[in-house]
């Protein structure tokens, strides 16, 4: 297997990607409903957890300015004050759905708001469960936002999600926690598990198996001490560019490799790259690594589907852009949740690829890219979408490539240094 990048490509030096973006929201959000002082270090401060910070804020909860040591003082899970304003989750899913529970839980009523992107992504899911509970939540016609949401007196709930989202599984539990309520929620495959982790760090008793996760009523919670771990969605990025160059050698320093959600590093793996784990530790009930990524190895195409998915969800498109230097096939299925994020991811990467010139198909629950090595040239329409200005950020550092992205400020959502980290490693 020859290195497929044109020419030559120096990708080397060492990064520290900045802190997990889902972990960081909910550590926003267990402190403030913790007895007692947490302190958080290396939070990520980027826009969405910005609007978490925004919203906890408007429910009374006084969250100091992110910092890399931060200290929260929490009043309890039933000390969150009735909104005087809207509760403005900006681009963030994670902010609305996550935050729908606790506020059904404390027994508040709220109005949710976004920007233009996030009013148009699906509520019913967090809807159905919280109703179901007792709450009431009352969405416009299109399932979006506002978003109304009155807690009251909820009830223990048995809840099946047809989909794995971490981001219904977390609005479920914190409701009950919030509410001090059981909860037992079921996945078809398992989500990423940073809310269940969290809570029984801080002491609440969880029950966790292959496909459930279980909160027994009651449960209160001890601040937290944590170090947030470096994103592994912003590492990914750095991956692929290093699997991608021609020479040099990258170091990720402490990176989550948290099983469900390193999914994209087994893929590239699988595609022939070397991604070796040092320093492996443990750390508030996560999995911290740094990853060294060898270059000048040259990839293959590859399968993806079914309990795969969720591990690597938020990497498809980059997964997508990454095939296009690959040998052969890569094929995705089993991934229409790419639909609902941030944009259509699927109908997004792939009119991108086809309009820089490389060779690529939807399909209605993923998509397919024949590693052609392109030449790429043009520009590409984000959609205002962070992750992919990032997948196709990776592209035109390629050698040969002439890509514009529409929209670069976009990366302010979860990784405001992307575009210094990329010039530092590629030396330009
Ligand atoms: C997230 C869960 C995932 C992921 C999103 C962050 C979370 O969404 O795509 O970027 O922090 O819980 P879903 O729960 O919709 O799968």
């Amino acid at each position: 297997m020859a290195p497929l990048t044109r020419g030559r490509l120096r990708v080397a030096g060492e990064l520290t990607v900045p802190g997990d973006k889902s972990i960081s929201h909910r550590a926003l959000i267990c402190a403030a409903l913790a007895d007692g002082t947490s302190e958080i270090r290396d939070i990520l401060s980027s826009a969405d957890v910005q609007s978490t910070a925004g919203v906890l804020r408007a429910l009374g909860v006084s969250i100091p300015a992110l910092a890399p040591v931060m200290q929260v003082t929490g009043a309890g899970r039933r000390a969150l004050a009735a909104p005087v304003a809207d509760l403005d989750c900006g681009n963030s899913g994670t902010t609305a759905r996550l935050m729908a529970g606790v506020v059904a839980g404390a027994g508040v009523a709220a109005r949710f708001v976004g920007d233009a992107s996030l009013s148009r992504r699906p509520m019913r899911r967090v809807q159905r469960p919280l109703e179901a509970m007792g709450a009431v939540v009352e969405l416009p016609d299109h399932g979006g936002l506002p978003m109304h949401v009155r807690g009251g007196a909820l009830e223990s709930v048995e809840w099946a999600s047809d989909t794995p989202s971490a981001q219904v599984k977390s609005c479920v539990l914190l409701a009950a926690l919030a509410a001090g309520v059981e909860a037992t929620v079921r996945e078809p495959s398992r989500s990423r598990d940073h809310t269940e982790r969290m809570l029984a760090s801080m002491g609440a008793e969880v029950w966790v198996n292959d496909d459930a996760v279980m909160l027994f009523a009651e449960q209160t919670l001890s601040p937290l001490e944590l170090t947030v771990p470096g994103d592994p969605s912003s590492a990914s990025f750095f991956a692929a560019l290093a699997s991608l160059a021609s020479h040099g050698d990258l170091l990720a320093r402490r990176v989550g490799i948290n099983e469900t959600r390193s999914g994209f590093f087994a893929v590239l793996r699988e595609m022939g790259a070397s991604i070796e784990l040092e320093n492996a530790v443990r750390a508030s009930g996560e999995h911290v690594a740094d990853l060294r990524i060898a270059t000048g190895r040259g990839l293959i195409g590859v399968t993806v589907s079914g309990a795969a998915i969720p591990t690597l969800i938020d990497e498809l498109p980059l997964l997508a852009c990454v095939a296009a230097y690959a040998e052969g096939e890569t094929r995705v299925t089993g991934a229409a949740e790419l639909r609902v994020k941030e944009s259509d991811r699927i109908a997004a990467v792939v009119d991108n690829l086809r309009l820089l010139g490389a060779d690529a198909d939807e399909l209605p629950d993923g998509f397919v890219v024949r590693g052609t090595q392109p030449r790429l040239r043009g520009t590409v329409v984000t959609h205002g979408d962070h992750r992919l200005a990032m997948a196709f950020g990776v592209l035109s550092a390629l050698p040969g490539n002439e890509i514009a992205i529409d929209d670069r400020e976009c990366v302010a959502v979860s990784y405001p240094e992307f575009w210094a980290d990329l010039a530092r490693v590629t030396g330009s």
